[in-house]
């Protein structure tokens, strides 16, 4: 399980790090093995933070993150090496995941050095041809290729292949559905369901309400670095109970214009909800989460 308790990033900016910006603060929530959980919020909402945290890739400074148990904070160098051999992430732009001039087979064979060096070869083409064959790709199609010779769904899908050779037990995913054409979105919303059903736990980083809601069995809204909303999908979207929730719920079939009067609402009043940041989460039914200030 993946845990985050009361979890806060504050980073330092401005000419020596004089002043402070909260990117995320006081994130609670938990991912287990073979659940999807969304994380949902507009762009600077935190979202990127939380993910980055997770995968050690910067440091929280306020609160814990425990993956079965142990504190990430206290992974040294091999500890964090053996944590990369269970858990991944994967970003927006696979396109930047890959260096150039490396070959398919270059990028998969450095997760064989540096993990598998006791594989033998058969076993190695096994794994490669198991691994692609799970993200619904040719090998004749990928391998012996430059990353610009594939399309953005081959790629996104290469990247999810390559941190399935590690047998990993938990996933970052953000917003990996982003780039591709509607058609590819689907088949890796499908992948990552199948994934789940292997027993993988999933935190579904996203700005698009839709995909959150087609994928995961639980939901977070997060505003402003802070979880405003938190439960079962179908009560978080059919059940809104915080208005910055309702509103972005609100806004989504309608045009832009509407978007960012809505938004300039839902700001409004989580803003006076929120005077001064002691909005707690209460439960408002069954595992059903919503921040609201103490009567
Ligand atoms: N290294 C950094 N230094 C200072 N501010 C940062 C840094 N990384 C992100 N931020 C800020 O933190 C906020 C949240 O960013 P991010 O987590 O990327 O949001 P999201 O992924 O939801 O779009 C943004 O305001 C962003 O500008
Ligand atoms: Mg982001």
């Amino acid at each position: 399980m993946i845990r985050l308790d009361g979890v806060t990033k504050v980073f330092q900016t401005g000419v020596f790090g004089r002043s402070a910006f909260t990117a995320v603060s006081g994130v609670s929530f938990a991912v287990e093995q073979g659940e999807i959980v969304s994380l949902i919020g507009e762009s600077g909402s935190g979202k990127t933070t939380v993910g980055r945290m997770v995968l050690r890739l910067t440091q929280a400074t306020g609160g814990t993150i425990t993956v079965d148990g142990r504190d990430v904070a206290t992974f040294g160098r091999s500890d964090l090496h053996a944590y990369y051999g269970s858990v991944q992430g994967i970003f927006q732009d696979p396109f930047s995941s890959y260096n150039p001039v490396f070959k398919v087979d270059r990028v998969l064979g450095m997760i064989r050095a540096n993990y598998l060096p006791r594989l033998s070869d058969a076993e190695w083409k096994r794994k490669v041809r198991d691994a692609l064959e799970a993200v619904s790709l040719e090998q004749a199609d990928v391998l012996g290729k430059y990353p610009h010779q594939l399309s953005g769904g081959q790629l996104q899908r290469l990247l999810i292949a390559r941190a399935l050779l590690l047998d990993i037990r938990f996933l970052v995913a953000d917003e990996v559905i982003s780039m591709l054409d509607a058609s590819t979105r689907v088949d890796v919303l499908n992948l990552l369901s199948d994934l789940k059903a292997r027993g993988l736990g999933i935190l579904f980083i996203t700005h698009d309400l839709s995909l959150g809601n087609y994928v995961s069995e639980r939901t977070m809204i997060l505003q402003r670095g802070r979880v405003v909303e938190l439960g079962p999908t179908e009560k978080v979207f059919g059940d809104p109970r915080h208005p910055y929730t309702q509103s972005l719920l609100a806004s989504v079939p309608q045009l832009h214009v509407k978007w960012q009067a809505r938004e300039r609402d839902a700001r409004t009043a989580w803003e006076s909800a929120d005077g001064d940041g002691t909005a707690e989460l209460v439960e408002v039914s069954d595992g059903h989460l919503v921040a609201l200030e103490p009567s």
